[in-house]
């Protein structure tokens, strides 16, 4: 079986302002009628191949994961004392299962549109950790986005994986735009699949000290039904990091599965728009809202009814006190407002 590790940190804030700090981007049902965070855990609910998930979170976002986790059978929930990013949240899950566990680790802010892909992807790079491989699930890259981690394929190691030549965590502009012309770099897409032994084994070599509070915090954490409570004086004295950095920048264990799962990390409203049923003219409407010659006109509205004239490649949000009109351009710059800082 494999164990599902879900986790959820980050906040989200060029999807502000429905994604607001007290309700985040995994807590909302940004596609479908499901949360994002409720979408992950269903992808992974299948018992036949799937054991019961593991949350990872902070103790601002505890509320929302329980009430949204409730129905889902043996679910546990670590709750980080401080926000130290990924590298050491994967490490507490890994410190909790025995060491040939094979973990999937999911983001809970992504959209995957095709969950058979996903569950495929799953099954192959379980195998492949079975074998001690670190295996990443490569997206296939579109565009020289700078927020993601690129993936260069290497030899074919079997179950249509390939040994990780080269993992370049978010490179600046010029050197994403040269990885695109050179071919052969896909995108990771921030789920993984790895034996919990083989990840802390890992973490020993390249970030022993992480590796060692990792430890420390959950010798000395308390059980709590359902939750447990690492350890906080050691689990705040780690320096925070990304698993992309500490481990698969690192190994030389790396993998890669290719997920053609019609995969978005939605991160801005234009993201959103496009992983969103749309008609005929690009136009999606959530609310009350009137558009005439409009296209890739995006409205959504949780009270006024908002009227769009002769627009085009537009998002109008509407959120209680708040209104955002952005273009498509401008949708990566919205985290820059003050509204989406100072929320
Ligand atoms: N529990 C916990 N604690 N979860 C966290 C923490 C933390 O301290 N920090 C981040 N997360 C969660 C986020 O909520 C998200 O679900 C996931 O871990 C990834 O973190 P992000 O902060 O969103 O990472 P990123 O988007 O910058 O980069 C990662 O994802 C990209 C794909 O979306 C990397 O893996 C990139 O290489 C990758 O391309
Ligand atoms: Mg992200």
């Amino acid at each position: 079986v494999i164990h599902p590790i879900i986790l959820c940190g980050g906040s989200g804030t060029r999807l502000w302002p429905r994604s607001r700090a007290v309700k985040p981007k995994p807590f909302l049902p940004l596609v479908g009628n499901a949360t994002l965070f409720e979408a992950a855990l269903a992808r992974c609910a299948d018992p036949a191949v799937f054991a019961a998930p593991t949350v990872v979170t902070g103790r601002d976002h505890l509320d929302h994961v329980a009430a949204q986790s409730r129905g889902v059978a043996g679910v546990q929930i670590i709750v980080e004392p401080a926000a130290r990013n990924t590298a050491p949240a994967i490490a507490l899950a890994a410190a909790r299962l025995p060491a040939d566990a094979i973990m999937l680790v999911c983001p809970s802010d992504h959209h995957i549109g095709d969950e058979a892909a996903f569950v495929r992807a799953a099954h192959a790079a379980a195998t492949l950790a079975a074998d001690g491989w670190m295996v990443a699930f490569g997206i296939e890259a579109k565009s020289p986005e700078t927020g993601f981690g690129y993936i260069l394929q290497g030899a074919a190691i079997g179950q249509g994986g390939y040994r990780i030549e080269r993992f370049v965590e978010k490179p600046d502009r010029a050197r994403a735009e040269q990885f695109l012309a050179a071919g052969g770099y896909s995108w990771n897409g921030g789920i993984f699949a790895f034996r919990a032994g083989d990840y802390l084994a890992e973490l020993g070599c390249h970030r022993p000290e992480m590796a060692r509070l990792v430890r420390k915090s959950v010798d000395e954490g308390i059980v709590d039904g359902a939750h447990f409570h690492p350890d906080a004086k050691a689990f705040a004295a780690i320096e925070p990091d990304s698993v992309d950095y500490a481990v698969m920048e690192n190994t030389a264990q790396a993998a890669v599965v290719a997920a053609d799962m019609a995969w978005s990390d939605i991160g801005n409203w234009n993201a959103l728009q496009e992983a969103r049923a749309r008609d005929d003219a690009g136009n999606h409407v959530t609310g009350r809202a009137e558009l005439i010659d409009c296209s890739n006109v995006m409205v959504e509205s949780d009270g006024p009814r908002v009227s769009v004239i002769g627009l085009h490649d537009v998002v109008v949000v509407v959120d209680g006190d708040e209104v955002l009109v952005v273009s498509a351009a401008g949708a990566q710059q919205v985290g820059k407002l003050d509204g989406a800082k100072f929320q």
